[in-house]
């Protein structure tokens, strides 16, 4: 409220850098997972999806719940001790070295993201386990050479050992016509031996009906948002061998408890180890 009782416009109260006059992804996501880091026009768009795909709120869940289930498996099955996250998104605990810090203390984590209001809270994501380091960069996968060799992550990662690299519902952010494959495939070369990828991507595979009208809300309000078929998510992961299950709805992916329905989250889910 301002002194006189007015509630503040969204331009009072949003933080330098961040516009609150057009919609995005991280603050449509924070509104889906009941966070307090959106604006109107985020809550216009993400109501417009939740009314193409009523189940949208449980999907953003199942989300997170695998990343929870990835990065426990990652550093408890799998020895990986260090991450890279791009599109890491507004904190939402327990974020990803938080779990990974949980079973080993000493996990190093380098988050990604290019919004302004993920930078904003950056200094949640970089409360670390002592024996271990979590850093925040600010940048675009557009450029993923620009992440690679940013001095924040050389100086917290080292390449020469296996990688956790979670690419955790971002790619639909990305046109076709910006080759996120071959985006993704630029990172995947620069990590060594033993690396993993782990990612989600939304899909119409499960509900064509549903997904084309949350795409039409979304792009109609000058998004992207591009969901992809399980043949195209599975050309993310280049040569790398898939885990088990291998790519399956995010939801039936190593479940803690059986799920009765996994297309119920329209996402794929799968988890690969580089040769
Ligand atoms: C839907 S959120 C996902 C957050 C988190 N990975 C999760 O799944 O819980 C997508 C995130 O990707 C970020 N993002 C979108 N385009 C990006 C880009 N070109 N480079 C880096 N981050 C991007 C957004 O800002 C947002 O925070």
């Amino acid at each position: 409220m301002t002194q006189d009782g007015e509630a503040p416009t969204p331009a009072e109260v949003a933080p330098p850098g961040v516009n609150p006059n057009v919609p995005h992804s991280a603050r449509i996501y924070d509104y889906w997972l009941g966070g307090k880091d959106n604006f109107a026009v985020d809550r216009a768009v993400g109501e417009a999806m939740m009314k193409a795909i009523p189940g949208m709120r449980y999907m953003a869940g199942e989300n997170r719940k695998f990343v929870h289930r990835a990065a426990r498996d990652l550093v408890a099955k799998e020895g990986i001790r260090q991450f890279l996250d791009i599109g890491t998104g507004i904190p939402t605990r327990p974020n990803l070295h938080e779990i990974a810090q949980q079973i080993a203390p000493e996990t190093r984590v380098v988050y990604v993201d290019n919004d302004p209001i993920v930078l904003v809270h950056a200094r949640a994501l970089m409360i670390s386990s002592e024996e271990g380091r979590s850093e925040y960069i600010s940048a675009d996968i557009h450029q993923p050479q620009d992440i690679l060799t940013d001095p924040v992550l050389l100086e917290t990662l080292d390449l020469t050992r296996p990688v956790g690299l979670t690419l955790i519902a971002i790619l639909m952010l990305l046109a076709d016509e910006d080759d996120p494959w071959s985006l993704v495939a630029q990172l995947r070369d620069a990590m060594p031996s033993g690396s993993i990828l782990a990612l989600t991507h939304p899909t119409a595979d499960f509900n064509p009906a549903e997904v084309d009208q949350a795409v039409a809300a979304a792009t109609g309000a000058g998004m992207t948002l591009v969901p992809r078929t399980k043949e195209q998510v599975a050309r993310f992961f280049g040569d790398w061998e898939l885990l088990e299950p291998g790519l399956v709805p995010v939801s039936g992916w190593r479940p803690d408890s059986p799920v009765e329905n996994p297309e119920a989250a329209y996402y794929w889910a799968g988890v690969a180890r580089k040769p």
